[in-house]
């Protein structure tokens, strides 16, 4: 059952994803060599905790930290250490939030400095192909409008879209119906409606497709040891332009 959400539900998704977003931008300004993934889950959780919101990831079926942090190779779900970053690494950083009841959740992928020419490509189109999936939210569409839209746009490009893992509904749980794959076809195709919260998160590797997950049970990586990069948006369905409820004001200028 894929639950839809009144317009001041809506507004409390928002308020959770604004928390993430928030942290966001304070963890973009202190990637910079030298930097632990430690250290940017200590800003994460005082950031998200400061808001009188808790952290949506810790706990989740014994994930032990605030953020997700992934160097590189990495898919997802790193999990914050000593690793210090260098010049030229990538780091994905995965972030939830649950605030009044509902959740929000945001995923981006920055550069440590300048990262190489195609793997900065692969950040760039990784990026853009979320948001050709997001302009696929729109009711009367299918959630093949969104999956085909992120992998064509993923395949044109030459990269490859990871199949283990896949988008989300969200809102009073960090995982709700439907699931979102970035690629089709997909299992379930129910129509898309007004009021659907949908988390959209492309993983998107340089090489193969192929991932694997470490002893610790949670580290996925690409099998090639490859780049990978992963962006994510929350996003509302609505009776006109999909509603990026993720979007911060400081984002706008270049989503
Ligand atoms: N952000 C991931 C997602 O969107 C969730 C991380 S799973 C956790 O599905 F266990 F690490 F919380
Ligand atoms: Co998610």
């Amino acid at each position: 059952m894929i639950a839809l959400r009144t317009a001041k539900e809506f507004e409390l998704i928002r308020r959770s994803c604004h928390v993430v977003g928030k942290a966001h931008q304070a963890l973009k300004c202190m990637v910079n060599p030298g930097v632990t993934t430690r250290e940017l889950d200590e800003v994460a959780e005082e950031a998200v905790l400061s808001t009188g919101a808790v952290p949506a990831f810790k706990g989740y079926h014994g994930y032990p930290a605030t953020a997700c942090v992934s160097v590189n190779e990495q898919v997802v779900h790193g999990i914050p250490g000593d690793r210090k970053l260098v010049e030229g690494d990538i780091v994905s950083i995965d972030l939830g939030a649950k605030l009044g009841g509902y959740f929000g959740d945001q995923a981006v992928t920055v550069a440590v400095g300048r990262a190489d020419k195609d793997v900065a490509s692969l950040m760039k189109v990784t990026r853009e192909s979320l948001h050709k999936g997001i302009d696929g939210a729109r009711p009367g569409n299918r959630l093949s409008d969104i999956s085909g839209a992120v992998q064509d746009w993923v395949e044109e490009h030459g990269f490859s879209v990871v199949r283990q893992f896949v988008g989300h509904g969200i809102g009073r749980k960090l995982h709700e119906d439907p699931p979102v794959p970035n690629y089709v076809p997909v299992d379930r195709n129910p129509r898309l409606r007004k009021g659907m919260v949908l988390a959209i998160e492309p993983m998107v590797n340089l090489g193969s497709a192929e991932v694997v997950v470490a002893a610790d049970g949670w580290t996925a990586s690409a099998t090639d040891g490859k780049a990978s990069a992963h962006f994510e948006h929350v996003v509302g369905i609505t009776d006109g332009d999909p509603d990026i409820l993720t979007m911060t004001e400081d984002e706008l200028g270049y989503a």
